[in-house]
């Protein structure tokens, strides 16, 4: 059965790459092999129990029915105290939405947003993720090329990529796959050359707390009204508080903007899984245990990069920045390529097979060449990891 009549826009969609590298691994631990998976996106700690807890108290006070479509008005309320509280933002609890995890804010902020006609342009690298939507869509994707500024956007880079058909930017910092994090004077003036040029900024900011000092951490949430009623902010709870399984995220936008993406989402999924709501909302008013258990997390992501990083750019044919945020290491490997490996896709394709270690290709993210390794996982498995293909590039 192979002729079903699949949409246009499906059609053109790829699926996505990093959960295909995901399949990998796990297919290849199902058939007995000793994997070490470096592709997830996800951390490798559990939801803390303070949470649970949470949420298991949603369940006990009956919250098992449907809740208004952007949210439990104490979600709202949560979060626009918490950011009040630790970024200084002033947004109204009306502008915060809930979502099944940062995935559907992007696809809410987007299909509210975007035409057919219009212009999206998306720094290369990118998350998986962007062009598939804008695709979805039906738009454009204008790519914009960041090496020569180490993979860091910049306002001129966006000057220079803005035409008359551009409605929306859409940026990521932390950044995955390559770690980098835009300092909070840039993304002003990224967001200040996008309003000039009527140009909407959506700001993935899914890997907030994971910055390692001396970046800053910034949420464009704390942008003044003038500037922040071109932002969405999209964020998750998926990384932060190790919750991907749970789904739960949200949008941070003006009142117009929240009220068409809540029309959209009031006939895809209504909102997300209500008790899940409640435990985050109580979460966030926990703000001390939820930073402390943050800042935790942070700590042991730290140090498995100051241990990764040095030990990679050891290794033949590897090169290696330090990331500033997230939990990837960003990889070029386009020194090896040549006679026996054509591309960074051949080498993902010869550590799986001779070291059974399993990473990301690049191309996935628009930069072939490069191979992601995330560090979401122990220090121990990173450690074998690099034994393993130090064997194989000496
Ligand atoms: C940059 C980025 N944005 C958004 C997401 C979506 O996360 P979720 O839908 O689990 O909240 C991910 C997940 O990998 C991500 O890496």
């Amino acid at each position: 059965m192979n002729n079903f009549p699949v949409s246009k826009t499906v059609a053109k969609m790829e699926i996505s790459s990093t959960l295909k590298a995901g399949q990998i691994a796990a297919n290849l631990r199902d058939q007995g092999f000793d994997v070490i998976d470096l592709t997830l996106g996800e951390p490798d700690f559990q939801t803390p129990e303070f949470i649970k807890e949470y949420a298991w108290e949603g369940l006990q006070k009956g919250l098992t029915k449907y809740t208004p479509t952007a949210g439990l008005k104490t979600f709202q309320e949560s979060i626009a105290e918490f950011y009040a509280q630790q970024f200084n933002t002033s947004f109204l609890p009306t502008e915060v939405i809930a979502t099944d995890g940062g995935k559907q804010a992007l696809f809410n902020a987007v299909c509210t947003l975007i035409n057919p006609s219009d212009e999206v342009l998306i720094p290369k690298p990118y998350w998986v993720t962007f062009p598939e939507i804008v695709k979805f869509v039906g738009a454009k994707s204008v790519f914009i090329e960041t090496e020569k500024t180490d993979f860091v956007l910049t306002a001129q880079q966006v000057k220079e990529a803005i035409t008359p058909k551009t409605k929306l930017l859409m940026v990521n910092s932390p950044n995955n796959p390559t770690g980098r994090v835009i300092s909070p004077l840039e993304m002003r003036k990224i967001v200040e050359v996008c309003a000039e040029n009527d140009v909407y900024v959506l700001t993935d900011e899914c890997y907030l707390f994971f910055v390692y000092s001396p970046a800053k951490v910034f949420t464009s949430a704390s942008l003044p009204d003038e500037l922040r009623k071109y932002v969405c902010v999209a964020g998750s709870f998926s990384k932060t508080y190790a919750m991907t399984g749970w789904r739960i995220g949200y949008t941070i936008a003006g009142e117009e903007w929240s009220k068409q993406m809540t029309k959209l989402q009031s006939h895809s999924t209504s909102h997300p899984t209500s008790f899940v709501q409640y435990a985050c909302a109580r979460a966030m008013e926990n703000r001390e245990k939820s930073i402390e258990t943050v800042s935790s997390m942070l700590g042991q992501y730290k140090k498995r990069r100051d241990w990764l990083i040095p030990a990679l750019q050891k290794i033949n044919g590897f090169k290696c920045e330090m990331p500033e945020g997230a939990f990837y290491a960003f990889v070029d490997v386009r020194e090896m390529l040549g006679d026996k490996f054509k591309t960074s896709a051949d080498v993902s394709d010869y550590l799986l097979r001779e070291a059974h270690v399993v990473v990301t290709d690049g191309a996935g993210f628009g930069a072939d060449g490069f191979l992601r390794f995330s560090y979401a996982t122990s220090l121990e498995n990173l450690k074998n990891a690099v034994e393993k293909m130090k064997c194989l590039f000496t």
